[in-house]
């Protein structure tokens, strides 16, 4: 006969397998959600465009991103971080990325937004190569579930460029 100790322990090795089961199946069926993403930035203004006395370029825009997220929002998802990057070339480095704004996005309800803003973070290069210089923005996202792995994407926004004179 079964001591209530062994029926305990039964009953919980049973609730601890369920739930490793559902965990397992949570995370599964959330990557099989393959979720589209849209997002346009338009470079309104170059507020400045200057070489620091230190030799280093740099320059302020105002930008207007326009993005809906809305399909990364699962029943499994936290929270979503963005953050969008300009991403460019020179000579030292095949790929210069430069984080310009980001921000933390609570909920599906806050994931097709509208922001026009000048860059939060400060748009220096190391050295000065953004006379004139093509660059790409894009837009990271890093998807933090309930449970499982946190998911990382991208979408990028090539054909943007820079004045070629200071101002
Ligand atoms: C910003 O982008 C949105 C959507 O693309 C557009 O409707 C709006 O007119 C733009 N704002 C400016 C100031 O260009
Ligand atoms: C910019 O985007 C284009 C097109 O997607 C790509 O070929 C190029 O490598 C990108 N440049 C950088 C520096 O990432």
């Amino acid at each position: 006969m079964h001591s209530f100790g062994n029926r305990v322990n039964a009953v919980l090795i049973f609730a601890v397998t369920i739930l490793a089961l559902m965990c397992a199946m949570a995370s599964l069926s959330d990557n099989l959600n393959s979720p589209s993403a849209s997002a346009q930035v338009q470079v309104l203004k170059i507020n400045w465009f200057q070489k620091q006395p230190n030799g280093n370029d740099e320059v302020s825009m105002t930008l207007n991103i326009s993005s809906d997220l809305q399909s990364l929002f699962t029943w499994n998802t936290k929270q979503v971080f963005v953050f969008l990057a300009a991403e460019y070339e020179t000579p030292k480095n095949s790929l210069n990325q430069i984080s310009l704004w980001d921000g933390i996005i609570p909920s599906k309800e806050h994931a097709d937004f509208l922001i026009h803003t000048s860059n939060k973070h400060r748009f220096i290069d190391q050295g000065s190569n953004l006379r004139g210089k093509e660059f790409n923005l894009t837009l990271h996202w890093h998807v933090m579930p309930k449970i499982g792995k946190m998911f990382v994407d991208k979408l990028v926004m090539p054909g943007y460029r820079l004045p070629e004179e200071y101002r």
